[in-house]
């Protein structure tokens, strides 16, 4: 008896489920590689230039992205196919029962798995987060609370403090994590717009606890990262919402920034802009505990342009100075030097490297993505001044679930 077989080399080949994509442009704008584009109907990534670095995995919100079929490295699924997916295909008879990973995607799945490349972990003693609970197809309705604006009323930006109210749906949110927006309408395609996603500004008690309500920090987009003028379609919806207004929510989301429970954890907070919000609920939930003596120390670096630029200027200063080190940059004061958040990390270097060095201190940094690289800088600096290596400890803190990063 002879048998004839053909010998196929296999891709495991990275796609996106557009059934649970919720279209929030996060794979896309971490991907290195620019291999995840989109049109109006789906994310898909180009097989050509993807290389499997998997960046792109953990901060997405749903899981999507994790997605993975094993097929004829010759005939991958184009974009034009993947466009045109309402759900993914069945996993083909290429590979049936194969286990042909090719040798340097293993590698790098489980390097990642390891907690070294690029997956996150939240903080050991963090709550349960509950996720994913409203979909697109069945989003929670939130009722406008109260709709402020923080920024002083000469300031250049629009920031606002928006309280959603979910009446007798369960919300419940952690301090860190995200919840998604629908604006209402279509896109000049004619299809619903995309989600948008915005970090919960509140503790996870409420804006106001035990009234079933929470926060957001929401800027007016008006420009583009170039500068051009553009009219953000969910940050004005929000801005405009008046009290009594109707919103449709998705979410939660987010497992990894997330606050530490035990008592004497430390946080060490860097933050731009409406990236405060995820430090405004931290900080509120401690703040809400001092009674407790719970101990842990609260460090916190925030850049803005001037004093009235910064949300919740006016709150912060009134926190008691030995509750919370606040370190405030502006960069745009006139006559003044510009002053950036990784430029007060140094001058504080003593205590930010007795933190950093801390087993129970956690680092959260979220806000613009250029300062991604200059606070790791000013890290890798401080360590250096206090014989430390920078290069082994962001390792060992991501391992640890002690260094959370969320950057746009
Ligand atoms: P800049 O005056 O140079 O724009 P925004 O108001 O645009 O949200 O920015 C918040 C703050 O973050 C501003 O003070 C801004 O300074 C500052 N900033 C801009 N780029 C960086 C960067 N690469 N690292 C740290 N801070 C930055």
């Amino acid at each position: 008896m002879s048998t004839s077989q053909v010998s196929v080399e296999v891709l495991r080949q990275h796609l996106i489920d557009p059934e649970i994509c919720i279209r929030c442009n996060t794979c896309e704008e971490t991907c290195p590689s620019d291999a995840v584009s989109h049109d109006a109907r789906n994310y898909v990534v180009d097989p050509a230039k993807c290389n499997f670095c998997n960046d792109c995995i953990s901060p997405c919100p749903t899981g999507a992205i994790d997605s993975w079929r094993q097929v004829d490295k010759a005939k991958p699924y184009t974009l034009a196919e993947q466009l045109g997916w309402d759900s993914l295909p069945a996993q083909s008879d290429v590979d049936a029962g194969a286990e042909e990973i090719p040798t340097e995607v293993a590698r790098i799945t489980s390097v990642a798995t390891a907690g070294l490349g690029g997956d996150a972990f939240p903080p050991w003693s963090a709550a349960h987060p509950y996720v994913n609970l409203y979909s697109l197809d069945k989003p929670a309705i939130a009722t406008v609370g109260g709709n402020f604006r923080l920024t002083a009323d000469d300031a250049s930006s629009d920031v606002r403090h928006i309280v959603l109210e979910f009446g007798g749906a369960a919300f419940p949110v952690l301090e860190g994590q995200t919840i998604g927006i629908l604006p209402p309408g279509v896109d000049a395609t004619g299809r619903p717009h995309h989600v948008r996603l915005y970090s919960v500004a509140s503790p996870r008690d409420g804006e106001r606890p035990r009234y079933n309500n929470l926060s957001l920090t929401v800027k007016r987009v008006t420009e583009d990262h170039e500068g051009r003028p553009v009219s953000g379609v969910a940050s004005n919806y929000l801005c405009d919402l008046a009290k009594g207004d109707s919103v449709r929510v998705v979410g939660p989301y987010g497992a990894t920034f997330l606050m530490p429970n035990h008592p004497g954890s430390s946080l060490l907070m860097v933050c731009t802009g409406t990236g405060s919000a995820p430090m405004r609920a931290m900080t509120e939930r401690r703040r809400r505990r001092i009674a407790l003596q719970e101990g842990g120390e609260l460090m916190l670096f925030f850049g803005a342009r001037v004093a009235g630029e910064l949300p919740y200027f006016g709150p912060l200063l009134k926190l008691p100075k030995d509750f919370i080190d606040i370190n405030l940059a502006f960069s745009r004061v006139p006559g003044k030097q510009k002053q950036y958040v990784q430029d007060l990390i140094r001058d504080r270097s003593e205590e930010v490297a007795r933190l950093l060095a801390h087993k129970s201190c956690n680092v959260y940094i979220c806000g613009l993505k250029g300062m991604e690289a200059g606070v790791a800088e000013a890290f890798r600096d401080v360590c250096r001044r206090h014989e430390m290596d920078w290069e082994t400890l962001l390792p060992a803190l991501r391992a640890e679930g002690r260094y959370h990063l969320e950057t746009y």
